[in-house]
């Protein structure tokens, strides 16, 4: 067993892709793994799974865009565990438009969960990390921060923005002992992605390869052991984020030379947005959504 044992892990968008894994990852160690997020069922059936394993772990539904919520699950938190030693934020929605034809309704939905949702978390969770042993924070932000590629404009921009959080509250935690990590992975195939992958907006150039959800909680769980500030996944892929955050001018280019017909196939996908129905968002299953007016692009074809 790792240090890690008997560690409070509260992990948000515990219930599927790398939230699920981790939750599975780190109960073997031995912590009270605490899942959150708001479908009841996925929770329950990730809690049982790491029960029938021999594993701890609770499940909390909550919707992290609602600060009262939030504010009720900390407490209740607080009441049964006192504390959090570790806080992974693995809530994201995503998005993928043109710009011209973005759905700002989804577009501020998408901010909501993958930005305010971690501001909100972080408000709430920031005395029962305090009172926590291992006092860490990790955000999962995406490859699509430094490399940027088109129709991406809403999704990354909810990560540009979960980068600036964390590297200003890194500086603000630091005299406290708190640390802040970030784990950047490449595509990695989860529900989150599945409508859009190897589609149309969605085209991969070489050399990105798509990792297994587990594979990624594998990184974050070491990264968290080693305390590791920066970390993208796979590994291989560090070079490429160092180099296109010095030279952004460098993925265009990369994309351009790489993907057959690229600049064809961007002008196919907005000539396609142009003539592309809505239809209204369905509440969640468990909680209404507050915004129901917020609309949704049919699935990629
Ligand atoms: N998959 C990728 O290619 C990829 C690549 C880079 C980075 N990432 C990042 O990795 C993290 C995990 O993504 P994933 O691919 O594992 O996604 P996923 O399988 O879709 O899981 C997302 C989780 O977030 C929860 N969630 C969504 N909205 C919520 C809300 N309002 N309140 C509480 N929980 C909410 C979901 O549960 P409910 O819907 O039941 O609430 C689910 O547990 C995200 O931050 C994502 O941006 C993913």
């Amino acid at each position: 067993m790792s240090g890690l044992a008997n560690q409070v892990v509260a992990i948000v968008g515990g219930s599927s892709g790398i939230g699920r894994e981790s939750a599975l990852l780190f109960a073997t160690q031995g912590t009270q793994t605490l899942l959150i997020a708001r479908g009841r069922e996925r929770l329950r059936e990730s809690v049982d799974e790491i029960r029938a394993n021999g594993g701890k772990a609770q499940e909390f539904p909550a919707d992290i865009t609602s600060p009262d919520e939030v504010i009720q699950l900390a407490n209740q938190i607080r009441s049964q565990f006192g504390r959090v030693d570790v806080l992974i934020y693995g809530a994201a929605e995503f998005y993928l438009s043109p710009v011209e034809m973005m759905d700002c309704g989804l577009a501020k939905h998408a901010m909501e969960v993958n930005y305010w949702g971690a501001v909100n978390v972080t408000k709430s969770f920031l005395p029962l990390i305090r009172n926590g042993e291992r006092k860490t924070i990790v955000f999962i932000s995406s490859l699509s921060v430094p490399c940027t590629p088109p129709f991406f404009a809403a999704y990354a921009a909810t990560k540009h923005a979960l980068r600036g959080l964390a590297l200003s509250l890194r500086q603000e935690l630091k005299p406290e002992g708190i640390r802040v990590q970030m784990i950047t992975p490449g595509p990695v195939d989860t529900p989150l992605i599945e409508n859009y992958l190897h589609r149309g907006m969605y085209r991969l150039p070489p050399g990105i390869p798509v990792l297994q959800p587990r594979i990624t909680a594998k990184q974050i769980y070491k990264a968290v052991i080693q305390r590791k500030q920066d970390v993208v996944v796979p590994k291989r892929m560090g070079w490429a984020a160092r180099l296109a955050y010095a030279f952004p001018s460098l993925v265009e280019s990369y994309y351009r030379l790489s993907v057959p017909d690229w600049s064809q196939s961007i002008q196919t996908q907005i000539e396609k947005h142009k003539h592309r129905k809505h239809r209204t968002l369905e509440p969640h299953p468990t909680f209404v959504q507050s915004n129901s007016t917020v609309t949704t692009s049919e699935p990629e074809e």
